[in-house]
């Protein structure tokens, strides 16, 4: 048993990463269950869905499991704060082609993260994971009362440190190549594009707390590899993504199964902030547009069109969010992830 699965209760320290939109119960009580620590995304839900959400989890599997949320970076715009027509106006073609009228501006983008935590504290998973920022010493006093770990997550050494100083329990390095968003707090995200293999030793050296590698792990060799570098456990996202038990469609599903290593890349036109996915139509329009609203307006924009083209299935509208090591995963199923994986831990 190593700390991390001390911390967590866990016998296997492999790590379900969270997808902010497409966790499912399925496959975070997947993982959970086969031993590992399944984690689910919170990311824009009310509280009423996270109560919602976590009893489900609870009712899915007796074995300990995380939740996640975005942190404010302080950057984050309200519709009252920018003049969203014009971004409207150039993405009109995507929202034709989704079959979907051109919406108008929500009162809010996202929930008051303040109701967030209080929602999840008061639901009481194992742990809760965070991106995007620092958990206050409020958050982390009222985590640990309620026996609640918590987990920071760093793109630099520096980021580390900050998290360490915060309190957190455990330390998610997550290299470039991870899919999703660069969830980086101290330094623009384009700054901190430090590899798996660069951060994660350099992470260890700087914290004391155990740290968890992710980004481009997705077979025995990258978790071997990860615990080489002195990590004492792994997070997995795209890997876990492409299996039947995930919330990804059929679309996003079979570009993973069919990227290369240079299939993937970084853009800001999905959401307003950087992250690493799959290029399709929509990233292509946008990025030619070059009308991409702050953080996170352009994320509700997109969303209107993205969930119609979820309902119909049309992968050319989403945001396929992928790491570059989508084209080592193999699976279909969460079970022959895990087991691959649990293949590389030492002995
Ligand atoms: C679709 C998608 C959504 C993600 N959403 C979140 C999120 O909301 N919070 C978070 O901490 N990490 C998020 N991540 C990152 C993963 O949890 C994980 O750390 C990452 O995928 C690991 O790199 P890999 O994709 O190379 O395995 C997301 C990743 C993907 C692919």
């Amino acid at each position: 048993m190593n700390r991390l699965q001390r911390l967590l209760g866990i016998d296997v320290p492999i790590v379900l990463g969270p997808f902010g939109g497409l966790s499912s119960i399925a496959l975070t009580a997947a993982v959970s269950e086969g031993g590992g620590f399944g984690s689910f995304g919170l990311y824009g839900y009310t509280p009423a869905r996270i109560h919602e959400t976590i009893a489900l989890l609870r009712a899915a599997t007796r074995r300990p499991f995380a939740v996640n949320l975005w942190m404010p970076r302080g950057d984050e715009i309200t519709p009252d704060d920018v003049e969203l027509q014009p971004f409207l106006d150039a993405a009109r073609p995507l929202f034709d082609a989704a079959g979907v009228a051109v919406p108008t501006p929500p009162e809010a983008f996202l929930p008051p993260v303040g109701a967030q935590i209080d929602a999840v504290l008061d639901a009481r998973p194992d742990a809760l994971s965070v991106v995007f920022g620092v958990p206050d010493a409020e958050l982390r006093e009222r985590a640990h009362d309620r026996g609640i770990a918590l987990i920071g997550t760093a793109t630099s050494v520096a980021e580390a440190r900050a998290l360490e100083a915060s309190g957190v329990d455990a330390i998610v390095a997550t290299g470039a190549e991870a899919g999703g968003h660069r969830v980086s707090f101290l330094e623009d995200p384009a700054a901190s594009l430090v590899g798996t293999f660069a951060l994660v030793p350099q992470v260890v050296d700087a914290v004391s707390v155990p740290v968890i590698a992710a980004g481009g792990i997705a077979d025995r060799r990258g978790v071997a590899a990860a615990f080489a570098l002195g990590a004492e456990g792994v997070q997995v996202g795209t890997a876990f993504l492409r299996t039947r038990q995930s919330a990804a469609t059929d679309g996003h599903r079979a570009a993973i199964a069919a990227a290369a290593d240079t299939d993937t890349r970084l853009t800001r036109v999905m959401s307003g902030r950087l992250a690493r996915g799959i290029p399709n139509r929509a990233m292509r329009e946008l990025e030619t547009s070059g009308m991409i609203a702050p953080f996170p307006g352009q994320n509700w924009l997109t969303g209107v069109f993205r969930a119609a083209a979820t309902a119909a299935g049309d992968a050319e509208l989403l945001s396929l969010w992928a790491g570059q090591a989508a084209g080592l995963s193999r699976f279909d199923d969460a079970g022959d992830v895990l087991a691959e994986l649990r293949a590389g831990l030492p002995l």
